[in-house]
């Protein structure tokens, strides 16, 4: 059975994920000395960030937060499609968390294989292991099953030896940079945050256990077992069969 939380609205969903969020981060600093975070991009995170960046921005001990990214929009990193522009908005520019902890995909004056290459190897020097072992994990549930920038069909979920890759979108920007399926789903805890009814479809498929990881990419989550949590707002919950 899928571990789904089921909240009641998009602020009530960002509320609570906030808030475990900032414990989690906090208990994994004060026991390991470091947390490793990897971010997403999306407009579901936005709330979440905000909250990191002011109820919560005194709990965290930022110095031993590693903040890293899932997948990148292969754009500029200034530019408004740009997942590390969206963070840095709404959640690094307002914490003192040290700038050389902030590994963002590099999208600028190179070609995307090399970016993603490059990032394997950040990743490589951080996570000393087979597979990255992020701490935390966060991703999104895109409208068609995609998650990451792993997009319906896309030859990078073949991927079973790269950490991240370059891969086309089917919607803009459409080049990307994307975590692989194993590097992502060796992650410690990994969240995806799912809000609204246009969400329904994808999330009712991504979580049918005969759901084909081709069709809908988020379905390969399943590889994590119960170290993936799903929030998920009313509205998008809307087609799930309550447990009997
Ligand atoms: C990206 C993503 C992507 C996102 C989903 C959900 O760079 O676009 O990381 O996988 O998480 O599309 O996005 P929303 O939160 O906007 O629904």
């Amino acid at each position: 059975m899928p571990d789904i939380r089921i909240c009641t609205d998009a602020q009530d969903l960002a509320t609570q994920f906030a808030a475990m969020l900032a414990e989690s981060i906090a208990a994994t600093i004060e026991r390991t000395g470091r947390c490793t975070l990897a971010l997403s991009g999306g407009n579901t995170p936005r709330r979440v960030h905000h909250l990191l960046a002011s109820t919560y921005r005194d709990r965290i001990p930022w110095p031993g937060v590693h903040v890293f990214w899932g997948d990148e929009r292969f754009v500029p990193a200034d530019d408004p499609h740009s997942n590390y522009r969206m963070a840095r908005e709404t959640l690094l520019d307002h914490v003192p968390c040290p700038a050389g902890n902030i590994h963002p995909m590099p999208t600028g004056g190179i070609a995307p294989s090399e970016g993603a290459l490059a990032y394997e190897q950040t990743l490589r020097r951080a996570f000393t292991g087979a597979w990255p072992r992020f701490d935390v994990l966060l991703l999104g549930l895109g409208v068609d099953g995609h998650t990451a920038s792993l997009f319906p069909g896309s030859p990078a979920l073949d991927e079973r030896e790269r950490w991240v890759v370059a891969a086309t979108a089917p919607i803009d920007p459409r080049m990307r940079l994307t975590m692989t399926v194993p590097a992502l789903t060796a992650a410690e805890r990994i969240h995806v945050l799912v809000s609204g009814a246009d969400k329904v479809e994808a999330l009712g498929r991504v979580l049918d256990e005969r759901a084909d990881p081709r069709v809908y990419p988020a379905a390969t989550l399943r590889a994590a077992g119960d170290r993936v949590r799903w929030w998920v707002d009313r509205a998008a919950a809307a087609g799930l069969t309550p447990p009997s």
